[in-house]
């Protein structure tokens, strides 16, 4: 997937991916390879290019917002390290290379998870932004990520293996697992930028509303695409008797869901005007995404 906003924010993001890393000597130094080794090759980048943008768009400094924009991506590659683990879904790749626990061992991978989830605070703390923007953006995050957000959404995802669930749980765990941090990133661009109110809530519509249909996208793409394009496995919410939108209710009503949800996000921004113009843009690219 290429958009132009990721495009615009690529090189800084991956400087400020690096900046944040751990000391390279001793068990940092370990550490720091397993961290970076899940960090610095393949994704997207989509949460923090969000967190710029948004930023942006709010009127605020993007520099000063990169932290921020670094502290989500450091959350999300930890739920990935985590998400491919044999006690979860069981997968051995990840972004175009073996998953972190083939890599290292199982052991490592959790610890590097959980050292990306726990630099992710301290490199909030490191902001140059005012001391209450950066206590509002600590609380966000560990919300968002935690046993109310994206943690809670896991839960309900593995409790969900081999059940039918409802279409109404389905949706709560598409928010939660993925929706919540999506949001996050979307806030803690306003945030940075000490964006109105109603900014705010124009961008959690829309993260709402994107959380949903990125999810849609990735459960379709479990299903159409192939893992050297994907990088990862295909099959595996299948091999995992997963509850997604495709299991329920066929391919070609996802796919009219995820564009019904791409839509009503696009429709959140109306209140930016043409500002919004490449997060719109955006939003369409990670509709017709290929990976
Ligand atoms: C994968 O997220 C996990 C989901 C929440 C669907 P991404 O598709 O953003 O993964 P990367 O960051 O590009 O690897
Ligand atoms: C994972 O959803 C969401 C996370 C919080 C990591 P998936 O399990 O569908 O993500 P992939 O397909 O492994 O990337
Ligand atoms: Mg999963
Ligand atoms: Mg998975
Ligand atoms: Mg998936």
């Amino acid at each position: 997937m290429s958009s132009l906003l990721t495009e615009q924010y690529a090189d800084r993001i991956r400087e400020a991916l690096t900046d944040f890393l751990p000391e390279d000597e001793g068990a940092s130094g370990v550490m720091r390879q397993v961290m970076n080794y899940s960090l610095s090759v393949g994704g997207k980048r989509v949460r923090p290019a969000l967190t710029l943008a948004f930023c942006e768009l709010c009127g605020g400094d993007t520099e000063k917002a990169l932290p921020f924009a670094a502290a989500v991506e450091y959350i999300h590659t930890y739920s990935l390290i985590h998400d491919d683990l044999p006690c979860m879904d069981d997968d051995d790749m990840r972004r175009g290379q073996p998953s972190s626990h083939i890599r290292f061992g199982e052991a490592n991978a959790l610890l590097g998870g959980d050292a990306l989830l726990t630099r992710a605070f301290g490199i909030l703390a490191a902001a140059d932004l005012p001391p209450a923007l950066i206590v509002r953006a600590v609380d966000a995050l560990s919300l968002y990520a935690g046993a109310d957000g994206m943690i809670g959404g896991q839960v309900l995802d593995l409790a969900g293996e081999g059940k039918t669930l409802s279409a109404d749980e389905l949706k709560q765990i598409d928010i939660l697992k993925t929706g919540a941090l999506i949001k996050c990133a979307c806030v803690l661009g306003c945030i940075a930028a000490d964006a109105p109110w109603e900014q705010i809530a124009a961008a959690e519509n829309f993260a709402d509303a994107l959380g949903i249909a990125f999810q849609i996208q990735d459960d379709i793409l479990d299903v159409t695409s192939d893992s050297a394009t994907l990088g990862k496995p295909v099959g595996s919410d299948e091999k995992n008797q997963k509850n997604t939108y495709v299991s329920r209710l066929g391919l070609a009503r996802a796919r009219e869901e995820e564009a019904r949800y791409t839509a009503m996000a696009i429709e959140a921004l109306d209140i930016f005007g043409d500002a919004a113009d490449s997060l719109r843009a955006f939003a369409g690219a990670l509709s017709g995404r290929l990976s």
